[in-house]
């Protein structure tokens, strides 16, 4: 797909995600494929000599050679993997104590802003939600406790984007011991590099478009900062947080594809969107890729592309979304992002259902936004699938004039 005006694609990238650290002659017999060590514990040649590794869940092969493959596409020099995204979100709150404090940002992950705000805070964390799209809020939260930042870009699911490089460069100006953590997981290294922009770590929902196949619940993290990876890697065994290898072997066969599964993503995004925002029940389509998207210049300028994700306001309120939702017949009405297969869901009580309804209502989360994961289908088959849905959350009714069935 032609670059549409984002920023040049990684020439190596797809190499990287296939070869970088899965070098055959790095593993006994030549294999090409990363082989799944499955093993809990390893051989010591005498007690307390071993020969790298000792027991599983300070160390795999298979997990290893994962981190190894998630910092290369980072172009980071350490990569760990958690038992979820949400493991790895718990970890890097382990590198703050009791009295510091959090700038999130407002419109993250529900489940982020559930972790916040109740398992954060009795650890004695203090938070504030801002708009990181305003570098002037996030500056002006900092305290002199403040220990770390954490945004998303763009937002979940009103697809706020956030100016990475500004951002670090006023925090760091601001109070240089501020941690700036960016969950990645909607567009991947493949699309923003966050740590290019002055990030300290990356996290990622392995779940979502890094794995990709829906069959696999994990996290990760990037850095290059050796200090929070250490505190990080210590975390990880100490507490236990990490994912089983099979897992780890899964999510190895699944980068493999990564550019080819984004690019496809992102041009099937483009179709749908462009359908949506010139369909008489749509109210307004929230698509970074679009010209409509008031950021969308800035996009342009931090990455190399979108994924799937679009979230639109259908015409009327929840009744009318459930309509639709239960109307769907190639899209799936679940939860999660990022497969192959399309999903759709209504964040107000599903995704986002976690997050206060005062908050909901500020951000614009409402009954009738739509959160739709583009996947791999045939771009008509979408469409048509979203005509046919939308015109039965509207049968026997007369939106702005347009009578819904005669769109059937
Ligand atoms: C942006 C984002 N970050 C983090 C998470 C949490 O990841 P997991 O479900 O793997 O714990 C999710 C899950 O939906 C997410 O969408």
């Amino acid at each position: 797909m032609d670059s549409l005006g984002f920023q040049p694609k990684d020439e190596s990238f797809a190499t990287r995600a296939i070869h970088a650290g899965q070098d055959p002659d790095g593993f006994s017999y030549g294999p090409v494929v990363c082989p799944l060590y499955t093993t809990t514990t390893f051989k010591q040649d005498a007690p307390g000599q071993h020969r790298g590794y000792e027991y599983g869940r300070s160390g795999n092969p298979t997990r290893n050679t994962l981190e190894a493959v998630l910092a290369s596409l980072d172009n980071a020099s350490h990569g760990l993997c958690f038992a979820s995204g949400l493991g790895a979100t718990a970890a890097i709150n382990e590198l703050l104590q009791k009295g510091d404090h959090i700038v999130s940002g407002d419109d993250v992950y529900g489940g982020t802003n559930r972790y916040f705000r109740k398992v954060a805070t009795n650890h004695g964390v203090d938070i504030t939600f801002v708009d990181t799209t305003n570098v002037e809020e996030i500056t002006k939260a900092i305290k002199p406790n403040t220990k770390m930042v954490w945004l998303e870009s763009p937002t979940n699911p009103m697809m706020k984007i956030t100016d990475i490089p500004r951002v670090s460069e006023a925090i760091k100006k601001t109070k240089d011991d501020v941690i700036l953590v960016v969950d990645n997981t909607f567009l991947t290294p493949y699309f923003q590099r966050p740590l290019k922009y002055g990030a300290d770590i990356v996290v990622y929902s392995l779940t979502k478009y890094m794995n990709g196949h829906s069959d696999v619940i994990m996290g990760a993290i990037t850095t290059n900062r050796a200090d929070l990876f250490e505190r990080l890697q210590f975390v990880q065994n100490a507490a236990g947080i990490v994912p089983s290898p099979f897992d780890c072997f899964l999510v190895l066969r699944s980068l493999k594809t990564l550019s080819v599964r984004m690019d496809a993503h992102m041009r099937n995004a483009f179709a749908v969107a462009k359908h949506l925002e010139n369909h008489s029940l749509v109210e307004k389509v929230l698509f970074p890729g679009s010209e409509s998207h008031p950021q969308h210049k800035l996009a342009k300028s931090l990455w190399s592309g979108v994924s799937g994700m679009i979230s639109f306001y259908l015409k009327g309120g929840l009744e009318e979304s459930s309509k639709f939702l239960s109307s769907l017949k190639v899209f799936t009405l679940a939860e999660s992002l990022g497969g192959y297969e399309s999903l759709a869901e209504v964040p107000s009580i599903m995704t986002h259902a976690s997050v206060p309804p005062e908050s909901r209502k500020l951000l614009g989360i409402t009954d009738n936004l739509i959160r739709l994961s583009v996947g791999l289908e045939s771009p008509q088959c979408l469409i048509a699938d979203l005509d046919q849905a939308l015109a039965a959350a509207h049968s026997s009714k007369i939106v702005n004039g347009v009578d819904a069935n005669s769109k059937k």
